[in-house]
């Protein structure tokens, strides 16, 4: 494509900076309050260090977008000049600055780029007031290593310049390349490659039947990126009736909410699907369109049971007619994929938190699917966690079975068992105290075997770490597991997600086996290891809450 003849062509300027403390990328990218990525030399001190850490950018390709929520367009400019003063060949931009996780993660992939770089928050709010975030992902469309990530940091604590250029905001509202310096600006259509890809994965002429038919499904896309995507794809190309999309215009504060596909945040679909007026079926997504939630009339699947029903079933979609090689999920995800992967004879891994620990499984071919009880499912055809696509996958399993999903979820429990899930989180503690609550535990670790509290006793206890099969890196202190004698599990552990003070993560789980009782409310079937989990950790004195503000 022609650039256009009226691009400026500004020389590149350095300007002397001096570091910020704390820009040490977490569990999914550097995020803070957006106010301080507001402040001058902020945003840019953090680029400028994504650039040098790779090795400088240089005749480099780079994918840009973002969700879309409040100072993503400024942050887009910022980073393009910065990109182009620092020499790089081609950057491929969302038109308005927009992208969903996934979508980057495949373009990086489709165009054999360099890198990227998102900019979110994923499920935290938006606003001047509320969160943002900046990711970089690696030449395999996945989140940047630790090894990356930690060079990154390193770098920003001793920058002392960055370079841009002196030029005007780039028109990014209408498709074609534009000229900014010597880089070449590519402003794409965000949906269509990724809708194309969607194509190939899934059957959607089965999908298209299905609502033909009269099947109704509502997905809740909160007012975040995942609109113009799931429009696009459910309503216009597989014929899900006008409106099934709801809250489908990405808003930069998303309308208020807080873009978190799961019962408490997405409060509206979950209490619809509960209720005598449900549609067969209802979904949503996050800020970033990575998570997703899944529900069927009257039921609530969690993610982790999700994990494990797409798993077993993935083989009804063309994409993995083959079948899987491979589950891998998180340590604190339910193992009921475990359960399957063993029915299989396929590989299971098990993984710290955060989707960048996926990466180097699905790079080596050891794995097909993965998922987070965190509300991430995905597959080895991005290196993200993809929201649509596990709404897709669940649709092609739906029109392949045409059974509602009530019906599978049973039916995979009585082949499997259930397990019983819930995550209770503990949000704005204070560190030190969340810190105190882990460090005594981690002391008590060797003295848990044979103990008993509430009644269960402690079968084994550990501070879970990481042997990557592939590169061979540990990861340690990843969350405390104990393990009970009959089969319960409670995982400890501190997010590394949050901006305000810490999260505590305490995850319970109890395995009722085949021919159990598998309709229990799941905090009847946990209220014994609820029991157990406040006997051992002392939650209630260390965080000074006696309920956890948020039930998942
Ligand atoms: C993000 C990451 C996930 C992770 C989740 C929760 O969504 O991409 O991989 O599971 O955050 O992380 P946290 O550290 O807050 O429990
Ligand atoms: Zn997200």
């Amino acid at each position: 494509m022609p650039a256009s003849p009226d691009s400026p062509a500004p020389a590149p300027i350095t300007v002397a900076t001096s570091p910020f403390q704390g820009q040490r990328p977490g569990t999914s990218g550097l995020r803070k309050k957006t106010r301080v990525f507001m402040q001058p030399g902020y945003l840019e001190n953090f680029t400028q260090s994504v650039f040098d850490a790779i090795g400088g950018l240089a005749g480099r390709v780079l994918v840009l977008g973002g969700d879309g929520r409040f100072f993503n367009a400024a942050a887009i400019q910022v980073i393009l000049r910065m990109a182009a003063a620092n020499g790089a060949a081609r950057v491929i931009v969302g038109q308005g600055g927009i992208l969903s996780t996934p979508a980057a993660s495949n373009l990086i992939r489709l165009h054999g780029a360099d890198g990227g770089i998102i900019l979110s928050a994923s499920h935290n709010p938006g606003g001047e007031d509320q969160d943002f975030g900046m990711k970089f992902n690696g030449p395999n469309g996945g989140p940047a290593p630790e090894a990356v990530t930690e060079a990154i940091h390193a770098r920003s604590l001793e920058i002392d310049a960055y370079r841009t250029l002196d030029s005007a905001d780039l028109d990014l509202s209408t498709l074609g390349c534009r000229q900014l310096g010597a880089t070449e600006v590519e402003i794409i259509d965000p949906v269509a490659d990724y809708a194309a890809l969607m194509e190939r994965l899934f059957d959607f002429d089965a999908i298209r039947a299905l609502f033909a038919g009269g099947f109704t499904m509502r997905f809740d896309a909160m007012h975040a990126v995942t609109g113009p995507y799931a429009r696009e794809i459910f309503e216009r190309r597989l014929g899900a009736a006008p409106g099934s999309v709801v809250n489908a215009v990405p808003l930069p504060d998303f309308g208020g909410g807080h873009p978190d596909p799961n019962p408490v945040w997405a409060r509206e679909l979950f209490d619809l699907m509960m209720g005598a007026e449900a549609p067969d079926f209802g979904a949503a997504s996050d800020g970033d369109g990575d998570r997703n939630m899944i529900m069927g009339r009257g039921v609530y699947v969690t993610p982790s049971d999700s994990l494990a029903v797409l798993a077993a079933n993935a083989a009804l979609a063309p994409g993995y007619a083959a079948g899987i090689r491979g589950i891998a999920r998180s340590m604190p995800t339910s193992r009921a994929a475990d359960r399957v992967a063993a029915a299989r004879g396929v590989g299971m891994y098990e993984t710290p938190t955060g989707w960048k620990f996926f990466g180097n499984l699905l790079d080596a071919g050891r794995v097909t699917i993965c998922g987070e009880e965190s509300a991430g499912t995905g597959s080895d055809h991005v290196r993200e966690k993809d929201g649509l696509w596990a709404v897709l996958l669940w649709l092609n399993i739906l029109a392949a079975r045409r059974e509602p999903v009530a019906a599978i979820m049973a039916a995979h429990w009585a082949e499997y068992g259930r397990d019983y899930y819930s995550r209770h989180d503990y949000e704005a503690v204070a560190a030190d105290r969340a810190e105190a609550l882990i460090a005594r535990l981690r002391a008590l670790l060797p003295a848990l075997p044979g103990q008993e509290f509430a009644g269960l006793r402690v079968e084994s206890a550990d501070d879970f770490a990481y042997h990557d099969p592939v590169d061979g890196s540990t990861s340690a202190h990843q969350g405390i597991r104990v393990m009970f004698t009959d089969g319960s599990r409670v995982v400890l552990r501190l997010s590394g997600t949050g901006t305000e003070g810490a999260t505590l993560r305490v995850y319970l789980e109890r395995h009722a086996a085949p021919g159990e009782d598998h309709g229990l409310a799941p905090e009847t079937a946990l209220a014994p290891v609820i029991a157990a989990a406040e006997a051992l950790a002392l939650i209630r004195g260390h965080t000074g809450r006696d309920r956890p503000d948020v039930t998942t």
